[in-house]
């Protein structure tokens, strides 16, 4: 815990103790943990002398910020209209029974975490599929299993 602190106190320094920087501060821890752990949370509240309140309103209202533990991977498949008609459910069923998850979770080993979004605004590609930031369109059934089968063979290689 106290070499998350001292890291916390570094990341505070290089914003120059601003909470005008929150977004910046809180982005850094994001990529850091891959989630906003609650005690750091405190921690910048107390140093920036910023409402915890303040704080978890921001990291709520971005979806780029978790409050939980994510894994790894972050995996978005896309539930909005045009992703729905063109097979979606499908995929975000079959990414489920692979991963073993539901839409929310993360798997046990921290690999994957799964999440939906309603339109990603590229609905010509759709069903799409976003795995850490990139994205993969027209996906079926297969296609999402060999792509798995992709990161599987990439985290055990
Ligand atoms: S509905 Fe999926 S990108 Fe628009």
């Amino acid at each position: 815990m106290d070499a998350m602190i001292e890291k916390i106190e570094s990341i505070l320094r290089k914003y120059d103790y601003r909470s005008a920087n929150i977004i910046q501060i809180l982005q850094d821890i994001q990529s850091l943990h891959r989630y906003l752990p609650r005690e750091l949370l405190v921690a910048v509240s107390q140093r920036l002398k910023m409402p915890l309140s303040n704080i978890y309103s921001i990291a709520t209202f971005y979806t780029a910020f978790s409050l939980n533990p994510r894994g790894k991977h972050l995996c978005t498949v896309c539930m909005g209209t045009a992703c729905h008609v063109r097979g979606a459910p499908n995929v975000l069923n079959q990414i489920e029974e692979r991963l073993k998850i539901k839409s929310g979770d993360t798997t046990e080993d921290k690999m994957f975490s799964l999440e939906t979004v309603n339109c990603l605004g590229a609905c010509a590609l759709a069903p799409i599929v976003v795995i850490d930031g990139r994205y993969y369109g027209q996906t079926t059934v297969d296609k999402v299993n060999r792509l798995l089968d992709t990161y599987h063979e990439k985290e055990t290689a």
